[in-house]
């Protein structure tokens, strides 16, 4: 075999694992909400009710994309060029409800936003009460 030949193969290869790995359309994106989102408090955080409203509200309105268990493998997350992401990470637990609330209030891009449709304040923070639940 020519050198040359072995070079493209190997090339061709390491191309291909590089889209593997990095799982090209589907990788995790880094969304950062604004700092002041950052101290934002929680008026309902860990209260059982809010909770209960949040899991029925999720699963009428997120389950579709963020799936059932939060893990970002809704039917529709699949229709996607971008990943929604997995709740369960040590990442995303990472942030403060009040950068949680941010972003399901605000969206981006693919992910709705859900100040008009979910108006009410109190059921945003059931929802990010609910996700936070999610292992
Ligand atoms: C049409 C699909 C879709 C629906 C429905 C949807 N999301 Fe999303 N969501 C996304 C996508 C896509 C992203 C990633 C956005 C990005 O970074 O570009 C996302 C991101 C998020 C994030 C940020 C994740 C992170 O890593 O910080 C939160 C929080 C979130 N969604 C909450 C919700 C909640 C709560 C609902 C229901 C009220 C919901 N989403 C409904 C598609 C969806």
């Amino acid at each position: 075999m020519k050198i040359q030949s072995i070079t493209r193969m190997l090339t061709v290869a390491a191309v291909c694992s590089f889209f593997a790995i990095s799982g090209y359309a589907q990788k995790p994106v880094v969304w950062v909400a604004p700092a002041d989102a950052k101290t934002v408090k929680n008026p309902s955080a860990g209260s059982a009710e809010s909770i209960a409203t949040g899991k029925d509200l999720y699963a009428k309105s997120c389950k579709s994309c963020h799936g059932v268990k939060g893990l970002g493998d809704g039917p529709k997350a699949a229709t996607l060029d971008v990943s929604c992401n997995d709740f369960t990470t040590k990442e995303f637990k990472a942030q403060t409800d009040g950068e949680i609330f941010y972003k399901l209030s605000n969206g981006k891009d693919k992910m709705p936003a859900y100040k008009k449709s979910i108006p009410s304040d109190s059921d945003r923070w059931a929802l990010v009460n609910y996700i936070k639940t999610l292992k």
